[in-house]
């Protein structure tokens, strides 16, 4: 069964479960973070939140992909986060100790995670100084991720940037804070400019009801205005993992 995506071919993994969907995704962790630590000496990567990446996390733990990768050259960042303390059940942080973190020997300070507990406008502006401070880009530059992990909402969100708030409209600052009225909570988010800046990016789409939103920013990428379509980094068309229940609308 072929994919029928009638507009420019984004490039399309298609994975028969959430199970295979993992094992691409952590392939393609490892084999980015031996590209990059060999190129540059170290590997940095923002991780998406959600329940979509808990298995990709958890195989990255296993000793079949852990022994492959350099942790302590790893640095890992977080594209969104919920303004809840790390230890909440919400905390995307949280998702990510339990499944990874606790499991791998990465130094503490190659974990730079969003202050989801602090006062959020202050926290988006401290995660900026972190990212500031840790890429040391020249002013007008913007830091280069050698990967970022993505989900994708029924609503076509992505990280935190939500369809109807200010988020997605924002062009000068990395990161921002947004209270998202249908969850009734802020959130944490890293910004279109930084999403796009970066060489790789990685959607991780699994679940059946993603399938009508996949249909539509698919069918049109260039068309369309949500958030998730909106992600085209200069580096070149991200990449979709989808699993095939969530691809039905590709389907031909
Ligand atoms: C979050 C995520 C969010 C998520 C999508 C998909 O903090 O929840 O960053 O963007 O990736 O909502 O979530 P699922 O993987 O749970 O479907």
């Amino acid at each position: 069964m072929g994919l029928s995506c009638p507009v420019s071919k984004p490039n399309v993994i298609l994975c028969r479960d959430a199970g295979e969907l993992a094992r691409k995704a952590a392939e393609q962790f490892a084999a980015l973070a031996d590209a990059a630590i060999a190129r540059l000496g170290r590997f940095t990567v923002a991780l998406s939140g959600g329940s979509t990446p808990r298995a990709v996390y958890s195989l990255l733990a296993s000793t079949e992909f852990s022994r492959q990768i350099d942790w302590p050259r790893v640095h890992l960042f977080w594209g969104d986060e919920r303004c809840v303390p790390p230890d909440h059940p919400q905390s995307n942080f949280r998702m990510v100790q339990e499944t990874l973190l606790a499991k791998i020997p990465i130094p503490p300070g190659n974990i730079h995670r969003m202050i989801g507990e602090r006062e959020p406008a202050e926290a988006a502006a401290a995660y900026e100084t972190e990212l500031r401070k840790f890429f040391a880009v020249k002013r007008g530059d913007c830091p280069c991720f050698d990967l970022i992990f993505l989900g994708l909402g029924e609503d076509g969100h992505t990280a935190s940037l939500f369809p109807g708030t200010p988020a997605p409209d924002e062009t000068k600052r990395w990161v921002t804070a947004v209270y998202v009225e249908k969850l009734q909570s802020y959130r944490l988010t890293l910004t279109l400019p930084l999403i796009n800046a970066a060489t790789n990016v990685t959607f991780l789409v699994s679940g059946a009801s993603k399938a009508p939103i996949v249909g539509r920013i698919m069918r049109a990428p260039g068309a369309d205005d949500l958030p998730a379509a909106r992600v085209r980094p200069a580096n070149g068309a991200p990449t979709w993992m989808i699993t095939q229940e969530a691809a039905t609308s590709l389907m031909e």
